[in-house]
């Protein structure tokens, strides 16, 4: 099973790397194969809406993304981590999401139906629903485009290592890592 974690964070060492570190760490202990993707200082430009994609099939852009559409392909599980900006998820993050276009509209094929997602989030407010919209747009969009939202992920943390020094939070990232591994899954 291959596993790749997405962070969306400008912060390259900040606490959704740090989340997303653990998810990894926790499926490679159950024998997954991981990788991470800095989508925070990729060079991604924004989605043109030239629709280029419907006709060609893949996308005119060359950017970052070309390095990076492979790895989403490869991906079994999608692991996306975001913090929290103006109650919607980073400018990087969205831009990233947005290219995704190129992979379901393609002259009517869907290249990601199947695949299994989770979304961890930092944010700095101490309120539960904070992250309510992030988590709402990645559930909407994967319903539509039929990726299996499997786990979400919200941890308070402001300072960029704040999420490190949360013992609770990282054993939360390690056990989503195991559960969506499958072994942890049929346990709970
Ligand atoms: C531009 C900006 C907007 C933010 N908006 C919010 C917000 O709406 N709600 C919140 O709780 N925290 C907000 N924060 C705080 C971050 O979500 C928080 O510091 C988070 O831990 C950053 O994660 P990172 O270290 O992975 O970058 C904001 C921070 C920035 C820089």
């Amino acid at each position: 099973m291959k596993v790749v974690a997405f962070s969306g964070s400008p912060r390259a060492q900040g606490n959704t790397r740090t989340l997303l570190d653990e998810v990894l760490r926790g499926a490679t202990s159950e024998g997954a194969t991981c990788e991470f993707v800095d989508v925070g200082s990729a060079d991604i430009r924004p989605c043109k809406a030239c629709q280029s994609c419907s006709t060609r099939g893949t996308c005119v852009q060359k950017d970052g993304m070309e390095q990076v559409y492979p790895k989403i392909l490869e991906a079994d599980v999608l692991v996306l981590g975001t913090p929290v900006y103006f109650w919607g998820p980073s400018a990087q993050m969205k831009t990233f999401i947005d290219r995704w276009y190129a992979l379901v509209s393609g002259r009517g094929r869907n290249e990601l139906r199947g695949k299994k997602a989770v979304v961890v989030t930092a944010y700095g407010d101490t309120d539960p629903s904070t992250p309510q919209h992030v988590v709402g747009m990645f559930r909407t969009a994967f319903h539509f485009i039929g990726i299996d939202l499997v786990g979400t992920l919200g941890v308070t943390a402001i300072g960029s290592d704040d999420a490190a020094g949360n013992e609770e939070a990282l054993m939360e990232a390690f056990e989503m890592g195991r559960r969506i591994c499958g072994k942890a899954n049929a346990e709970s």
